[in-house]
């Protein structure tokens, strides 16, 4: 039997992230999976809300949290805070889409548990070089703690099993330009030091998540089910479903974050090509566009090739995924 992959999560929570929080929260008590850590991250809204919110996603479902209660200290899943702008521009927020709280203006209490001080790319580089080889890393925000990590520990693409990363458009619209998407535009430098480091990346653009949307079925199916964390995903998912339908052009949401944490542990859901993938970081009208080499080969590309996600088994992700907010 295989092992459960070890996971940290680098994220920026966000109505996404945390449906994906609570879907690897069910893997965690599945056994499945590990969550060893999290870290979070400009984008969807600044990195201590969103250490915050993971810290109260985690906590409705059930995950102990380190820093927490009386005995608080070294047993529960870190909250680290990450960067709080991009490398190289202004930040921004997306609080159309999540909320001025990141949770659909849900406003929840404080969390019982508070963000652990280590900066959240030191702690990618610490947890790397305490488990060599083993950590999987499934970054669904900006890439910038990725990419300082990478700065801070020129080693680190060879003491990590795996990069997942949701984000890029290839022949998909973009969804926050013409071109590009969102986590890869929030930080175009960071992304395209990602893309350029010699470890293995599977990459889950928009091209895979946005054919995942979930429609008034699968949401009323959820909001049918009466536990505290249903009723808590189906109210956030309300709000993102508002923001989502002039777009889908009927009630929806995509929930894309969740794919990318999927393919980390069903790998098969998804199909593939492998091509090397750059960000364009000058143009006018499509500075943050992923640009992959989709040429026959020899390619003139010298990057290690990214295996691009470009569909998946869709009636399998919104089945687990429902099955899997149902088991709380
Ligand atoms: O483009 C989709 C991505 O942008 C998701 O990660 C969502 O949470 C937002 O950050
Ligand atoms: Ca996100």
């Amino acid at each position: 039997m295989t092992k459960p992959p070890k996971i940290l999560y680098d994220c920026d929570t966000g109505i996404d992230d945390a449906m994906t929080l609570l879907y690897l929260a069910s893997l965690v008590q599945a056994g499945e999976a590990e969550l060893t850590a999290v870290g979070t991250v400009h984008g969807n809204i600044d990195p201590v809300t969103g250490a915050l919110n993971t810290l109260r996603v985690l906590e409705a479902a059930g995950i102990p949290v380190a820093g927490a209660g009386p005995d608080a200290g070294g047993q529960g899943v870190p909250v680290a805070v990450g960067a709080a702008r991009p490398m190289a521009q202004d930040v921004h927020y997306a609080l159309d889409w999540h909320g001025t709280d990141g949770l659909g203006d849900t406003h929840l209490p404080e969390p019982a548990g508070r963000p652990v001080s280590e900066p959240a790319p030191a702690q990618i580089v610490r947890l790397a070089r305490e488990t060599p080889g083993e950590l999987t890393l499934l970054a669904t925000g900006p890439l910038t703690n990725l990419g300082s990590a990478l700065l801070l520990d020129h080693e680190l693409p060879s003491l990590i099993r795996e990069v997942v990363v949701m984000g890029g458009a290839f022949d998909h619209p973009g969804n926050i330009t013409t071109h590009a998407e969102a986590n890869i535009w929030h930080d175009p430098e960071a992304a395209d030091l990602v893309f350029a480091a010699d470890w293995p990346i599977v990459l889950v653009p928009l091209d895979a998540t946005h054919p995942t949307a979930v429609h008034d079925d699968w949401l009323d199916r959820l909001a049918a089910h009466e536990t505290p964390v249903a009723r808590f995903a189906a109210s956030i998912l309300e709000f993102y479903a508002d923001a989502y339908t002039p777009t889908l052009k009927r009630r929806g949401a995509v929930i894309h974050d969740a794919l990318a944490a999927m393919l980390v542990v069903d790998p098969e859901l998804g199909e593939y090509v492998q091509r090397p993938v750059r960000v364009e970081l000058r143009g006018e009208l499509t500075r943050g566009t992923t640009v992959w080499d989709a040429r026959s080969l020899p390619a003139d590309d010298t990057r290690r090739p990214v295996k691009v996600a470009v569909g998946s088994d869709v009636a399998a992700f919104q089945e687990r995924l429902l099955s899997a907010l149902l088991t709380f």
